[in-house]
């Protein structure tokens, strides 16, 4: 039997955090053992918002050092820049073609960006769509993302149906896969709002390249409650619910097992545990990173993907100028 297809993809606008490590990476570091992965760096994503080109350049080589040192194998992934693929943009036209304005107002991540600047580009609009084609081009059963990406892999499924209904079977389906425990890692210092690479308050954020005294001060620092009892319970207890969850997704523990390990243990000792775990995993990712930050390897894992994804976009992008009427 064929081997289903997983893709996902990151941008880079930032050092990456926790969140996305969990949301995203650690995922496909599982996923590459059963199914053809695909990972690619959503660089065309990051410029729908203002960030500037020396800092982009950065971003963008730290994060495919990042991919490799967090364990993607590059023999058993499919790893490249979205930007090196002109057909995904060009497969982006063609969706935005068939997809509403109305569908795409309600997309809660434009909702939120464009409320923090009146100037917002038409490219964070139609944002969702290249998304969809990322996605559609590659024939993806299963789409790795943390919750916060539910929407957009969602409005990929209708757009994917439409397509299919007025012009015949292009696309695959595609399906999140969002793993219950690391669906939405938190702000440490804010419990209601999910880590971000570009929160304002560094505190309530771990970076995969912070150093272990930092991480362990962030930890120590994190919100709890005066409860003072290690439970999993995010309506009354939202910071250790998170800390529960994180570290739930670090050890392969489930939240009752952890509750029923840290029964009796205080807030500050269940913290350190947290810390340590974090801390050991990301001190090996950054032994990894050093090594190939400068390396010439990156570049022609580079190369090599821009070839290979070109290929498979290529075909449906062909398909779908047949399918649509336009010149093949
Ligand atoms: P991005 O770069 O914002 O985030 C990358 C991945 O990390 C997940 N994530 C989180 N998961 C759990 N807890 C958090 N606090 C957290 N923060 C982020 C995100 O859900 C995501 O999976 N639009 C995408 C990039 C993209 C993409 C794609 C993803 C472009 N095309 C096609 C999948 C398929 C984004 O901005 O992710």
């Amino acid at each position: 039997m064929e081997k289903k297809v997983t893709l996902t993809g990151l941008q880079p606008t930032g050092v990456i955090t926790l969140g996305n490590y969990i949301g995203a990476i650690g995922q496909m570091v599982e996923y590459q053992e059963k199914y053809n992965s695909i990972l690619f760096i959503a660089d065309m994503h990051a410029i729908t918002v203002p960030i500037d080109s020396e800092t982009l350049s950065k971003n963008i080589r730290q994060l495919i050092a990042l991919y490799i040192a967090c364990g993607i194998d590059p023999d058993k992934n499919l790893i490249f820049l979205q930007s090196d693929n002109e057909f995904h943009a060009n497969i982006s036209w063609m969706l935005e073609c068939n997809t509403y304005f109305g569908e795409l107002s309600r997309m809660t991540q434009f909702k939120d960006k464009s409320a923090k600047n009146a100037n917002f580009s038409a490219g964070l609009f139609t944002y969702p769509v290249l998304m969809a084609a990322d996605i559609l081009a590659y024939d993806a059963d299963y789409v790795p993302v943390g919750v916060d990406q539910k929407q957009h892999v969602e409005i990929a499924r209708d757009i994917a149906i439409r397509f299919n209904k007025k012009y015949g079977d292009v696309f695959k389906i595609p399906e999140p896969l969002i793993r219950i425990e690391g669906t939405k890692i938190l702000d440490l210092q804010d419990p209601t709002k999910k880590m971000s690479k570009s929160s304002e308050n560094q505190k309530g954020v771990i970076r995969i390249l912070d150093d272990a005294d930092v991480i362990r001060k962030k930890v120590n620092a994190a919100v709890t409650d005066s409860i003072g009892k290690v439970n999993y319970d995010p309506i009354n207890q939202p910071g250790i619910t998170n800390l529960i969850n994180i570290y739930a997704s670090l050890t392969g523990l489930n939240k009752e097992e952890i509750a029923k390990k840290y029964a009796d243990a205080n807030y500050g000792t269940f913290k350190r545990e947290v810390g340590d775990v974090i801390i050991e995993r990301f001190s090996a990712v950054q032994e990894k990173y050093n090594d190939l930050i400068n390396s010439k390897r990156l570049d022609e894992i580079l190369d090599e993907g821009k070839e290979k994804s070109r290929e498979i976009a290529k075909k449906k992008y062909i398909l779908m100028k047949e399918k649509i009427g336009l010149r093949r």
